[in-house]
C-alpha cells in the first residue's frame, strides 16, 4: 500500500490521523521533533491498534527529527526509495500553534513554520513526491459574525501564527503555479478540533500551557483549575458567549484520508477546503452539554473579552461535503463524552 509521510504525526491531530490512514490500508511514516508531543503517543497508537483491536492493515514507522534539517529529510526520502517503499504523499501537520507565543516570539514562528515547510517542499520536489495535504486553519479568515465562512471569505489573520498559515498557503500556490500539471495540493482549513479517540487512549496532550477551551475545561475537571473563565457574556450571540464550530478529532482525521483519495483521482490540483461541522455552539452550550452528559459540575465565571476573539466563527463546509467522500458524523455528545473519558483515563495509562 502507498506510504504516507505524516509530519508532526505524534501531535494531537496527526496521531489520530495515523489511525484513520492505517484503518484504510495506508502505511504511515511519522516524522516528529517531539517539540510539542512525546514518544508515548507512538506507543499509544500501537497499543490502540493491537490491544483495543482496531482493525487495520497499514504499517506504522517513526523517525525523530526536525523538518528544517534538510539533510536528514533528504536521507529519509532516499532510504524509502532504496527499500522500494517510496513516499507517495505527505500530510503536513508539523507546526508550532500557540497564538499567544506567536505574538510574543514571532521570529520563532516564522522560522519554525515557514522554514520547515520550505525544507519539506524542496525535498518533495527533488524526489518527485507531488501530493500534499496541508494543515491550515480558519484563523486565516477575517472573522464575520453575520454569516458562515466559506473558502472565499476575505483573508486577514490577526496574529503571527495565522500569518504563517496564510503564507504557507501562498507558498504552496506559487509552487503549484510553477508547474500546474505536476502538483496536487489541498489546504484543509480546520475550525475547532476537539475531543479524543473513544478508547480514551489518544487525545490532546500539549507540552506547553494550553489556552484553548477544551484543555482548560480538562484542567477544571481534574481540579487543577478552580473554575473556567468565560471570555465575555455580552457578545452578539444567542446567549452572549462566543460561538465556534467544534469538530470531533476523529471526524477531522477522517477528512485527511478523504483528501488523499480526492487527490489520487485528480490529474493536478490546488484547492482549499473548510473542515468543520457547519454548526456553531456557544461556550455556555459546551459547558451545559459537558456537565450534563458527564454528570459533573463545571464552575465558571465571566471575565473580560479576550483580545482577538470574534463573536462567531462557523464553517460553511459545503464545498468539502461536495468534493470529498466525507461528512462529520460525531455529535456534541460524542465530543463531551470522549473528551471526559480521555481526561479521566489518561492518568491510568
Ligand atoms: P500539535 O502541536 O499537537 O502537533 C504538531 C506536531 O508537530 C507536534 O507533535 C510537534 O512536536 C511537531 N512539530 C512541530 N514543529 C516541527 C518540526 N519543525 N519538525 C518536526 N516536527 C515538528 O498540533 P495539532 O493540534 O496536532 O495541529 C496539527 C496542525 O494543525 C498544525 O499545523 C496546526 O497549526 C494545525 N491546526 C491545528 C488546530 C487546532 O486547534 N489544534 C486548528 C487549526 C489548524
Ligand atoms: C474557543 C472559545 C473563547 C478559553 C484557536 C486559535 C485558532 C485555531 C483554533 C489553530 C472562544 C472561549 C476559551 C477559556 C473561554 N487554532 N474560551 N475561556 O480562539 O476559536 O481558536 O484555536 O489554528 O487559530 O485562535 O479557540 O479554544 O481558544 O476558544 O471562554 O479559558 O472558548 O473565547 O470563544 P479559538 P479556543
Amino acid at each position: 500500500m502507498a506510504l504516507i509521510l505524516n509530519t508532526g504525526g505524534l501531535g494531537y491531530i496527526g496521531s489520530h490521523t495515523c489511525i484513520s490512514l492505517m484503518k484504510n490500508g495506508f502505511d504511515v511514516l511519522v516524522i516528529d521533533s517531539l517539540v510539542n508531543s512525546s514518544r508515548n503517543n507512538f506507543e499509544r497508537i500501537k497499543y490502540l491498534l493491537n490491544e483495543i483491536k482496531v482493525p487495520y492493515s497499514g504499517k506504522l514507522f517513526f523517525e525523530e527529527g526536525d523538518l528544517r534539517d534538510t539533510t536528514w529529510l533528504d536521507n529519509i526520502f532516499k532510504k524509502q526509495i532504496s527499500i522500494n517503499n517510496p513516499i507517495d504523499s505527505v500530510i503536513h501537520f508539523a507546526s508550532l500553534k500557540s497564538v499567544e507565543e506567536s505574538v510574543s516570539n514571532p521570529l520563532k514562528y516564522w522560522d519554525a513554520n515557514i522554514n520547515s515547510t520550505l525544507s519539506l517542499l524542496s525535498i518533495m520536489d527533488k524526489f518527485n513526491c507531488n501530493k500534499i495535504v496541508f494543515s491550515s486553519s480558519a484563523t486565516v479568515y477575517k472573522a464575520r459574525d453575520d454569516k458562515k465562512l466559506d473558502e472565499n471569505t476575505f483573508q486577514e489573520p490577526i496574529n503571527p501564527y495565522g500569518n504563517t498559515k496564510m503564507t504557507i498557503e501562498k507558498i504552496l500556490k506559487d509552487l503549484y503555479l510553477s508547474d500546474a500539471s505536476k502538483w496536487k495540493m489541498i489546504n484543509l482549513r480546520y475550525f475547532n478540533p476537539v475531543g479524543a479517540h473513544d478508547s480514551g487512549i489518544l487525545g490532546e496532550e500539549p507540552k506547553s500551557n494550553p489556552t484553548n477551551l477544551f484543555p482548560i475545561l480538562e484542567k477544571v475537571v481534574l481540579g487543577e483549575l478552580e473554575e473556567l473563565s468565560i471570555f465575555g457574556n455580552d457578545w452578539p450571540t444567542k446567549d452572549g458567549t462566543c460561538v465556534r464550530d467544534y469538530i470531533h478529532i476523529v471526524d477531522l482525521s477522517d477528512a485527511h484520508f478523504a483528501a488523499l483519495k480526492f487527490l489520487e483521482n485528480k490529474p493536478s490540483q490546488y484547492i482549499s477546503l473548510n473542515i468543520g461541522t457547519g454548526n456553531g455552539l456557544s461556550v455556555l452550550e459546551i459547558i451545559e452539554n459537558y456537565s450534563k452528559l458527564n454528570n459533573i459540575s463545571i464552575p465558571y465565571k465571566f471575565v473580560e473579552r479576550r483580545k482577538g476573539d470574534a463573536a462567531s466563527v462557523v464553517a460553511d463546509n459545503s464545498l468539502a461535503l461536495k468534493l470529498l467522500e466525507w461528512r462529520p458524523v460525531k455529535t456534541i455528545e460524542d465530543i463531551c463524552l470522549d473528551s471526559f473519558r480521555y481526561t479521566t483515563k489518561k492518568l491510568l495509562i
